[in-house]
Parts: structure tokens; sequence; C-alpha cells
């Protein structure tokens, strides 16, 4: 096992890996789905944490070189500025890590054409094109192709056991077993087989317009805003036509969905109350601006003080990818020797 390698680091406590792919700005969802439990869990001495900045994940999106630029920074600040403990988990950016796109080559050797087949993302883009009666693979890469590769990569690389990720992402993580166990299989046994740890509590938030708050619907209330900003996001959250005094609904209203991932167990059960006796949405708003408001605002002036240090933020990260670096110089040295790229003299 490469766990009793000496070269290796011990494996000694449960790992914990996850990936941020660095398109856009983080937004609530985000923080209530991701960030926020990821954070939680930096901090716990009985987990070693690993969490990256996937730009090599992100030029599958965007050829914009502004936008992977400016999002690594947004989400290196953002993750900084909420209190991540940079000392006890592994905190880096993915192409500062050399040894995952080598390793992604040896994996993508053992890896089946006819996995990436089924990959959802792949799937998905080919029937948008066929609806559109276009060739099948139009405007598709390789990126996106062998997308799920790369991510067995990050998450091989490092032998991690636990992979928290929404339920889009099982799959890959289950692509990611496949591939490692068809490795083990091949060249002994160098990979532990990841699980994906999907938390069916976990909140999704929704977004301005009611559905699922995602980059991709243009309904995102972004996490770090100036008062005025946020005040006017919380104010274009679709409501119904209700008027004050007229009891409203908390389930299916997307202020209270917002309030309920913010709010302790008392100011929920206030607010359903509020809700039932009618309260006036404009107040609801109001209330809702000032608990997340207070709930982010120290963070938020650092989040901005942050954004002003990149010199600061990008020697976090090169300490991190160090730390990284430690982990995979060993293994990917361990993985070639494994498949006979060796060097000619002892
Ligand atoms: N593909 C993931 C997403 O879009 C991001 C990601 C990249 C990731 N590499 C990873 C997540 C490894 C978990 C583990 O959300």
């Amino acid at each position: 096992m490469s766990s009793t390698d000496p070269l290796l680091p011990p494996h000694d406590k449960q790992r914990t890996l996850t990936g941020i792919t660095t398109t856009g700005t983080p937004h609530l969802g985000n923080y209530v789905g991701a960030i926020r439990p990821a954070i939680e869990s930096s901090r716990r001495a009985d987990n070693l944490s690993f969490y990256f900045l996937a730009d090599l994940h992100a030029l599958i999106k965007t050829q914009t070189p502004e936008n992977i630029h400016q999002s690594s920074q947004e989400i290196a600040a953002t993750w900084l500025a909420l209190g991540l403990d940079v000392n006890n988990a592994i905190f880096y950016r993915q192409s500062d890590v050399t040894e995952i796109p080598e390793l992604c080559w040896l994996l993508t050797c053992m890896a089946a054409k006819g996995l990436m087949n089924r990959g959802h993302a792949y799937k998905t883009a080919v029937q948008a094109n066929q609806e559109a009666n276009e060739d099948p693979d139009s405007g598709i890469t390789m990126g996106l192709y062998s997308y799920p590769i790369l991510m067995a990569a990050d998450i091989l690389m490092f032998n991690a056991d636990k992979v928290p990720v929404g339920k889009d992402q099982i799959q890959h993580v289950e692509m990611a077993r496949d591939i490692a166990a068809r490795f083990n299989h091949h060249f002994g046994e160098h990979f532990t087989l990841p699980q994906a740890v999907v938390d069916d509590n976990m909140a999704v938030l929704q977004g301005l317009d009611g559905r699922k708050m995602s980059k991709s619907y243009h309904n995102t209330i972004p996490l770090f805003l100036p008062e005025k900003q946020l005040k006017k996001h919380i104010n274009k959250i679709k409501t119904n036509l209700l008027e004050p005094g007229e009891p409203k609904d908390p389930d299916t209203s997307t202020v209270f969905q917002i309030w309920q991932a913010f709010a302790n167990e008392e100011q929920t059960a206030t607010m359903r109350q509020a809700f039932v006796e009618g309260i006036a949405w404009g107040e609801a708003k109001k209330k809702l601006f000032e608990l997340i408001n207070e709930t982010i605002g120290e963070s938020r002036e650092h989040y901005f003080s942050l954004m002003e240090k990149p010199d600061y933020i990008e020697n976090v990260l090169q300490q991190g990818a160090k730390k990284a670096r430690a982990y995979s110089i060993p293994l990917l040295a361990n993985l070639r020797e494994a498949v006979g790229i060796r060097a000619f003299s002892a």
C-alpha cells in the first residue's frame, strides 16, 4: 500500500478533498452549500483537508484569461476571509501542483473511453447539439470529454478518502474509483478508492428567481457585496403579490428559505410565525438583509482588504502548494516507477 511507503507522508488521518472551479464570483449558494461546511471541517484536528482552486478545470469552461485570474483571486480571498484554517488544511492552486496533469495522463491511459462516453457533462452537450440539429460533437473539446479524468487525478494524487460534492459530481467520484481500481489492478495498490460524500441536508439555496442559485442561471447574490448592493440584490428576490397583513407560506418562499440558511433555530421559528401573521415582503427582506449583513460583515471587511493584497494571497497559495507537493512528488515518483518510466542509471 502506498500508505505504508516510507517516502510518502503517513496516512494517519482521514483525508477529505474538494476542488472549486475558478469561474465566477462566490455567491450565497456557494457559501451555504460548500464553503461554510468546508471551513468548519478545515478546523477539525482528526481530519486532513485538501482544498484547491481548480483552475485547470476552469479552462474547460472559459476561454477568457481575465475571468480565470479574477475568479481565482476572489475565491482564494473569500475562503481566507471566512477563516479557512490554512495551518490545519492544505489550500493550493491545482496548476501549481504540476504532478496533477502528469498523473492525469497516466490515468488517461487507464480510463476506458466507454466510461467517458457516459459522462453526464459530455452527454448533456451532445444532446444539446442533437436538439439543435448540429453535429453531435460540435463545439465539444477533449477537455470537456475527459474532464472526469482530470478530476480523478486531483483526488487520487492525494489518496483522498472522502470527497464532499454536490449530487451532480457523484458520477465523477465514481469514475475516479473505477480508474483507480483499474490502475491498482495493473500496477499494484497505489491508490485509495475515494468515496463521494453528499450531505442530503445540505442547503441548496434558491436564487433571485426561485430556481437553484447558480451562476449559469444568472440569479445569484454574490457573497461579498458592499452593503447597498447587497440590499439591492435582496430586494430583487422574487415574491408573490400578497399584501402586508395577508398570511404568507414560508415553505414556498425564497426569502424564508435563505433566512433559514443563515438563522438559528429560534430566529427561524420567529420568522415562520411572522410569515403566518402576514409580515410585509419589504419588512421580511429588510430583516433578511440585516441578518446576512451581520453574519458576513466582518469577513467582508477582511475580504476587501485581502483583495488589495494579492501578494499575500499568492504567498499563502505557494505555501499550500509546497505542502501539497510533499504528497504529490513522492507518489508520482512511485507511479512512474510502477508503470515503467525509469532512469537507466541505478
Ligand atoms: N468538478 C468540480 C465541480 O465542478 C470541481 C472539482 C475539480 C472537484 N476537481 C475536483 C471536486 C476534485 C471534488 C474533487 O464542482
